[in-house]
C-alpha cells in the first residue's frame, strides 16, 4: 500500500551533512487502539490526550555516504544501543519510499527520555514520533517546500509506520486516529487534532503516572495487537470503540465528567480484558495496580471528586483528574497511592500541545 500524497518530488540537491533535533511527547489513549491490520492500519479508531512532560528528545546527525543500504547507530542517554537497531531498520524499510534520502546518509541518532527508560511509559510513541519529525525536518531542508499542516501530517503518517500510537504524539492536546463516521477528517493513516468543541473542564487536564512495575514488557505490543486476530470478542470490541468514540464526542462537548470517567475506565479495563481472554492470555496488571484502582474508587465515592484511572498495556496506572481538583487529588496520590509504586516513583504530567523542534 503506497500513499502517493507522501512521496516527495525529486530533491534538488542533497546536503553533505548537518543535524536536526526534535522533542516529542508521549500520549495516553482514552479510547484504546488494540488490534491492527496490515500496514499499521488500526482495527478501530482511538483518541488520546497528548502529554507535556513525558518526552523523548532526539538529535540526528547526518553525513552523506557513498555505500549502499542503511547506515546508522543509535545512542540512548549517550550509550550505544544495538538492540534498537532492528526496529529502526524495519522502520527505515517501511518509510524509504516516502523519504528516498534515507540510504544516502549515515545517521547518528542520539535520544534521551525525560522519564525512566523501561518504565512502561509508551516510549515507542514519543521515540518514534521524535524520529519521524527529525527525518521530515531533514527532508524539509532538502528544498522541499511544505506547509506546517503537511509537515505534521507527514510526520504523523511516518510515525505511525514506526509505532501505531506514535502518530498521535505530533500535536495536542486531543488527537484522533482511525476513521470514525462522525469525526470529520479522521483517518486510518494519520492522527488529527480533535475537530470539535471541547468543554473547559478538560483544559489543562492532569495525568499522574504511577510507576507500579518498571520491568520489561511481558508482551510486546506487536504480539498483543496480533492476538486480536481470531480473538472471540474482537468484532464486539471494535464496534464498542466506535460507540465509545460517539459517546465521548458528547462528553467532550458537555463537560460531563461522570460520563467521561465511565468511558475511560471501561476502556482501560476492556483493553486488559482483551489480553486476559486472548490465546495465549496475559495478566499485565499487578496486585498494586488493583490496590490503586480500588483506592481511587473508594476516594471518589467518599469525596465526589472527579478522579479516574486509565491503563496502557502494562501495570502502571495513569490517574486522570481536572485541574480545579488538582490540589486535593495530588495530596491523596502522595499520601495513599505512591506507596504502591516501585521505589515510590511517579510522574506528574498535564496535557500538552505536541512536539517541538529543538534549535541546535
Ligand atoms: O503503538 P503501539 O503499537 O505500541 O500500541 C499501543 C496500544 C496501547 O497503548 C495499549 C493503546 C493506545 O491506543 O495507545
Amino acid at each position: 500500500m503506497i500513499v502517493s500524497e507522501f512521496i516527495p518530488k525529486p530533491y534538488k540537491s542533497l546536503l553533505d551533512s548537518g543535524s536536526v533535533a526534535y522533542s516529542s511527547p508521549s500520549n495516553i489513549a482514552l479510547v484504546k487502539y488494540w488490534g491492527k491490520k496490515a500496514h499499521q492500519i488500526p482495527a478501530n479508531p482511538s483518541i488520546s490526550f497528548t502529554l507535556n512532560n513525558c518526552k523523548t528528545l532526539t538529535t540526528i546527525k547526518f553525513k552523506k555516504k557513498t555505500t549502499k543500504g542503511f547506515s546508522f547507530e543509535v545512542y540512548l542517554e549517550g550509550v550505544i544501543q544495538k538492540e534498537f537497531k532492528p526496529k529502526i531498520k524495519q522502520f527505515f524499510q517501511r518509510i524509504e519510499v516516502y523519504l528516498p534520502f534515507l540510504s544516502a546518509y549515515h545517521f547518528t541518532i542520539e535520544t534521551s527520555n525525560t522519564f525512566p527508560h523501561s518504565s512502561g511509559i509508551a516510549s515507542s510513541a514519543s521515540g518514534m514520533s521524535a524520529l519521524a519529525l527529525c527525518l521530515v525536518q531533514l527532508e524539509q531542508s532538502l528544498n522541499q517546500e511544505t506547509t506546517k499542516t503537511f509537515f505534521n501530517r507527514k510526520a504523523s503518517f511516518l510515525a505511525r509506520l514506526g509505532s501505531g500510537s506514535a502518530c498521535r504524539s505530533i500535536e495536542g492536546p486531543l488527537i484522533v486516529w482511525g476513521t470514525h463516521a462522525n469525526i470529520i477528517g479522521s483517518s486510518d493513516l494519520v492522527g488529527i487534532k480533535y475537530p470539535y468543541e471541547v468543554h473547559p473542564n478538560f483544559s489543562n487536564f492532569c495525568d499522574t503516572i504511577l510507576l507500579v512495575d518498571k520491568g520489561e514488557k511481558q508482551v510486546s505490543s506487536t504480539v498483543g495487537h496480533d492476538l486480536m486476530h481470531g480473538h472471540p470478542f474482537s468484532e464486539q470490541r471494535f464496534a464498542q470503540a466506535h460507540t465509545n468514540m460517539d459517546a465521548l464526542i458528547e462528553v467532550l462537548k458537555t463537560g460531563d465528567l461522570t460520563a467521561f470517567i465511565n468511558i475511560v475506565e471501561r476502556e482501560a479495563l476492556t483493553l486488559h480484558s482483551m489480553m486476559m481472554s486472548s490465546d495465549p492470555y496475559f495478566i499485565l496488571m499487578k496486585p498494586n495496580t488493583l490496590e490503586i484502582i480500588n483506592k481511587i474508587w473508594t476516594f471518589r465515592i467518599k469525596t465526589g471528586l472527579c478522579i479516574c484511572f486509565t491503563l496502557d498495556a502494562g501495570a502502571n496506572v495513569h490517574v486522570l483528574f481536572p485541574e480545579n481538583e488538582a490540589n486535593e487529588i495530588r495530596e491523596f496520590i502522595k499520601t495513599s497511592l505512591v506507596m504502591h509504586c516501585q521505589n515510590d516513583q511517579f510522574i506528574e504530567d498535564i496535557l500538552g500541545e505536541g512536539a517541538q523542534s529543538i534549535k541546535i
